[in-house]
């Protein structure tokens, strides 16, 4: 019967573009009421009867506070769902349970400070997850755990400190991964482990001061790595070697490098990695020493090896002159020797000769 007059609804909807009967007041209805546009609708909470043949529905610009649990579960059908710029705090555990069809969910610009382990259930099948500028602070391991075929997650101006392991278990399907401005401090080895599909990772904007060195080793798609505008003063060798890639773009600049001899050393190895391009080299800076503070690696780099250089030219040196002069006092006491010898073989033949 409700299937029947839904139907019914759905042929009057089609001859009357706009506001159909059942469409909530601040909704735009079009095409067989497969799209529902309702922003800017003022509303507090979600609305009651979202016809269940609805495909694209548009919630974003009202102030909706919670996703309670099973929200959705009379519209199973839905393909993208828009949340961004509400004042979500709360998103209960299986709040997206049935949506088997979903493949975009954009809950960006909200308050959201936690997703319990039940978050993702029912997001089996979701391609595009935007949870971008909401008060994440801590990436659970169990938030994630359903949502097997996401390609783009973007989590970018939250307060992300921690990221437990296996956060991105679920993830062998990702694509594109965007950490930007975060809390970030330190990248621990397995954080990434699972995301072998991952091209992009963008990490620019915290305040990484540290990587592991095993951490970027099972990202072996990876086109694209940005760690601009974070906090490395200097970076392990072996933590980029480990980028088995067929080619990467790796962005280094707006940290505070500290310019000295085994920087170069580590930038001219890492320079001649063919896989690896480091595009923005030329417009990395030095923070540390304070002396060099500003000044472009590539302007000091051929003098920062210098003093170490002049060292070890001071060593040879004096070690040369020593020998050198160990050789010389040797050759000196022979001759005097030879000499006193040949005096005294004189001096016995003059003896012989007094005779
Ligand atoms: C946002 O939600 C909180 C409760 O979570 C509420 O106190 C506040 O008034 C809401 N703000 C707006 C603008 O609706
Ligand atoms: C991530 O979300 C922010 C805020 O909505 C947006 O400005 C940015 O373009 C998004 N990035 C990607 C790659 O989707
Ligand atoms: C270097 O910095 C300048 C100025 O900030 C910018 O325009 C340019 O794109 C940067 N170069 C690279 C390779 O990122």
């Amino acid at each position: 019967m409700r299937e029947f007059l839904l139907f019914l609804l759905a042929v009057s909807a089609a001859s009357s573009r706009s506001h159909v009967n059942w469409c909530e007041l601040g909704c735009d209805c079009h095409g067989d009421l497969r799209f529902a546009i309702c922003s800017r609708a003022f509303f507090t909470q979600l609305p009651a009867r979202i016809p269940s043949t609805t495909e694209f529905l548009d919630l974003s610009v009202n102030r909706i506070a919670i996703i309670p649990e099973q929200s959705f579960n009379k519209n199973r059908k839905l393909r993208v769902l828009f949340l961004q710029n509400n004042n979500i705090s709360v998103v209960e555990d299986g709040a997206f349970l049935h949506l088997e069809f979903l493949q975009k969910l954009d809950l960006s610009r909200n308050q959201i400070s936690a997703l319990g382990k039940g978050f993702s259930v029912g997001l089996t099948f979701l391609r595009e997850l935007q949870l971008a500028h909401n008060s994440l602070s801590t990436l659970d391991s169990t938030s994630f755990m359903h949502l097997d075929s996401l390609q783009r997650l973007n989590l970018s101006g939250n307060n992300i400190r921690t990221i437990q392991l296996r956060s991105f278990a679920s993830m062998s399907s990702l694509r594109h991964l965007h950490l930007e401005g975060n809390r970030l401090t330190s990248l621990n080895s397995g954080i990434f482990s699972m995301l072998r599909s991952l091209e992009v990772l963008n990490l620019a904007g915290n305040h990484i001061n540290e990587t592991q060195v095993g951490v970027f080793k099972p990202l072996t798609s990876m086109t694209l790595l940005n760690l601009a505008h974070n906090r490395l003063t200097g970076i392990y060798f072996k933590t980029f070697l480990s980028i088995h890639t067929y080619s990467t773009h790796i962005l280094l600049e707006g940290n505070p490098w500290n310019c000295d001899c085994d920087l170069q050393r580590v930038f001219r190895k890492l320079r001649s990695i063919q896989r690896l391009f480091l595009d923005d080299y030329s417009n990395l800076t030095c923070g540390n020493p304070a002396i060099l503070r500003n000044y472009r690696l590539t302007q000091v780099d051929t003098e920062l090896c210098i003093a170490e250089t002049v060292t070890v030219l001071i060593i040879t040196v004096t070690v040369v002159i020593t020998v050198l002069a160990a050789m010389l006092m040797g050759e000196r006491k022979r001759k005097k020797k030879k000499k006193r010898k040949h005096w005294t073989q004189q001096g016995e033949l003059s003896d012989e000769s007094d005779y």
